[in-house]
């Protein structure tokens, strides 16, 4: 019996707690932390699709008149799993609130990328600790990738034991049964599988806007970059099947959504851990092309798999966005073999060759971290020519940060912090120069514009991306908002644009 069939034969009788005789055999079952050990393997198994997912009748008066807040900390991942929990909380009868203070339950769904996204989360548990004590039914849960981790799970027990649940990255789905559990426990309840988990369908959703959606096309992550924790926190690759995305797609375009984003830790895998089709991420982008809806983009790529199938379909243009991103993470072949990326620069640059020349318009960003254990002067100066040579319309960069259980922490370091600072320095002023170069080639020029609604600082001012996810700020009538509109760029400022709207509402494809 593996640990999720263990945990669902277990029926806990709620009476069960209340006697000391049985308090043990409940709170093992409420009590399963994560392990790294078993987070690392790999097995053949082949994939579960559920389709299954209701609220039992147990479960359905549990929110009345009870109001839940969601933090989402990380990447797009978190914030498509905070719209899945939202819908989860809605379908229980609770409802959203904007702020902490009148919330019955609230949830920080982590990030466990590097070592300053967990310090937010332990910050912000600091400030709740205050409310948990003026208020202590209320409920405290800590989800997300830093929950997948024995490090965390530990620390939180150890020190900041007010917290009322914390489960997994897989354990979503259960967030009823959670709920109820840590209604009934004095003890923290904690569930975190380990395992490497399903493909859940139909999990209800709360999306965040009408303008714009996320869809998943697969979960986990095989690569073990030997800097990343994602692997461990995610569990293995795993591909929703074709027919289940077209379907969310076509939803999404009748309901008149204009954007999407295809969600992968590694989206170029998607289709690889299929047995009875040969099907890839340029087959599903193929057929996504066909769909009316405007937009469509796809995140996070990996070099090794972005193969020729891809590019091809992507050259087709329509709706299939042509801005790429594509985490090179450096410019030095040796290091990118200690990360175990499996390319080499000159791999990398062949690849964005190969791009540019099926799609010439095609804008390039890219992920770089700097000071990963003992990078020299002369390899962090081949991420510096790479990037010049490359010319990427903007970068993520990050100093590396060792996470615990990955094989780059238990690797000697000599790079001194103040170094890597004066490096990620460097390369910041790199990005910002060429960015302003290339914005500046939009001064004068018309762009296609989805409006998104206010400028973040005028309310008077529209703000949208256009297909590069360059933000244009201009002015326009408030009647463009979830339109696509055409804006003239007056001025490029570093990181956006400024214009007017010369035309509204520009026919799609
Ligand atoms: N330290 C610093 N940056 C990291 N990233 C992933 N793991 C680490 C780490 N341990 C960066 C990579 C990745 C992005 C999402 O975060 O650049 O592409
Ligand atoms: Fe952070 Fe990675 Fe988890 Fe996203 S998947 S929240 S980036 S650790």
């Amino acid at each position: 019996m593996n640990e999720k069939q263990r945990l669902e034969s277990t029926q806990i009788n709620p009476a069960d707690k209340k006697s000391e005789k049985d308090f043990s055999k409940y709170f093992q079952a409420v009590y399963m932390p994560p392990s790294l050990k078993d987070a690392k393997k790999r097995g053949k198994e082949e994939v579960t699709y559920h389709k299954d997912f209701g609220i039992s009748e147990e479960f359905k008066e549990m929110g009345k008149g009870r109001k839940f807040y969601i933090r989402t900390y990380g990447c797009q991942m978190n914030e498509h799993d905070t719209e899945v929990m939202a819908g989860i909380f809605m379908a229980l009868g609770y409802e959203p609130t904007n702020g902490v203070e009148d919330a019955d339950v609230i949830l920080l769904n982590t990030c466990a990328i590097r070592e300053n996204a967990e310090n937010k989360v332990f910050g912000e548990l600091g400030h709740l600790k205050a409310l948990k004590k003026e208020r202590p039914d209320l409920l405290l849960g800590v989800c997300g990738c830093m929950s997948q981790e024995e490090s965390v799970v530990n620390r939180i027990l150890q020190k900041h034991s007010f917290v009322d649940m914390i489960f997994g990255t897989h354990n979503i789905h259960r967030l009823p049964h959670i709920l109820k559990e840590a209604y009934l426990s004095k003890e923290m309840v904690v569930e975190v599988w380990s395992k490497e988990g399903d493909v859940i369908e139909n999990l209800p959703r709360v999306r965040n806007g009408k303008i714009k959606a996320w869809v998943n096309i697969m979960y986990g992550c095989d690569k073990f970059c030997t800097y990343c924790i994602v692997p461990y926190t995610r569990g293995k690759e795993r591909s929703r099947r074709p027919e289940e995305i077209i379907q969310e797609v076509r939803h999404l375009a009748a309901e008149g959504y204009k954007e999407i984003t295809l969600l992968g830790q590694n989206v170029n895998a998607y289709g690889k851990d299929f047995e009875d089709i040969s099907y890839g991420l340029g087959d599903l982008m193929d057929e996504i092309y066909k769909i009316d809806i405007p937009r469509v983009r796809f995140m996070t790529s990996h070099p090794r798999d972005f193969d020729e199938r891809l590019i091809e379909v992507l050259a087709k243009g329509g709706n299939l966005l042509d801005h790429i991103h594509l985490p090179v993470q450096s410019g030095s072949s040796e290091i990118l073999k200690i990360m175990a990326r499996k390319y080499s620069r000159e791999h990398y640059v062949e690849l964005v060759n190969k791009i540019k020349e099926a799609i010439p318009t095609a804008s390039l960003t890219t992920d770089i971290i700097v000071g990963f254990p003992n990078e020299t002067e002369e390899q962090f100066e081949e991420t510096l020519s790479l990037y010049r040579e490359i010319e990427f319309d903007s970068a993520y960069t990050f100093i590396y940060s060792p996470r615990e259980g990955t094989p780059a922490a238990k690797m000697q370091d000599n790079v001194p912090l103040e170094v890597k600072k004066q490096r990620l320095q460097r390369l910041n002023d790199l990005v910002k120069e060429i960015a302003v170069k290339k914005m500046k080639e939009y001064e004068g020029q018309i762009v296609e514009v989805l409006v998104e609604g206010e400028s973040k600082n005028n309310p008077e001012i529209l703000a949208g991306y256009t297909s590069k996810s360059k933000l244009v700020n201009f002015k326009g009538p408030k009647s463009s908002v979830g339109k696509l509109v055409k804006v003239k760029v007056s001025k490029a400022n570093t990181w956006s644009l400024n214009g007017e709207i010369i035309e509204e509402a520009v026919g799609v494809k």
